[in-house]
């Protein structure tokens, strides 16, 4: 079935069937490889990307549900004034081990900060709960948040 998708400001025609998840459009159609896949149920947001801004599961988003909602993946996150100073506070906090998590990681903390530019440490928390780390990043990743945040707030 065919489908037209905007992925990073790219318009993408695909043919694939409807209840194909982004995730493996992502990677195997569209061969951007940065977003990763982890348990496909939900439970580990590796896969997370932006739908209109918000992050979502692309491991159980069916290609079919996505209509004319604007994609944002790590390859892109950057090019966002929150997404680059997310980037940035990863690189100073040295927050990522193995790598696996942290497009995952990374697309979630660029959303919160997208969507409440002071959150406190429980708004975090429950922001990040749903991305799990199997290197224990956790207390790196809510300090670059933090800075990311002052970096935010005081224009840097
Ligand atoms: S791969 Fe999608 S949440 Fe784990
Ligand atoms: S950095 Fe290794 S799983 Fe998170």
């Amino acid at each position: 079935m065919a489908f037209a998708i905007k992925v990073n400001g790219n318009t993408h025609s695909l043919d694939v069937d409807g209840d194909t998840p982004l995730l493996w459009v992502l990677r195997d159609v569209l061969g951007m490889t940065g977003t990763k896949f982890g348990c496909g149920m939900a439970l580990c947001g590796a896969c997370a990307v932006h739908l209109d801004g918000v992050a979502i599961r692309s491991c159980i988003t069916p290609i079919d549900s996505i209509g004319t909602s604007a994609i944002t993946t790590i390859e892109a996150i950057g090019a966002t004034a929150v997404g680059a100073k997310i980037q940035k506070a990863w690189l100073d906090r040295e927050v990522v081990q193995c790598g696996y998590c942290q497009s995952g990681q990374i697309m979630s903390a660029s959303a919160l900060l997208a969507s409440k530019p002071h959150p406190t440490d429980s708004e975090i928390d429950a922001a990040m709960s749903g991305n799990i780390c199997r290197c224990g990043t956790y207390v790196r990743i809510r300090e670059a948040i933090k800075q990311a945040a002052k970096s935010i707030e005081q224009g840097d």
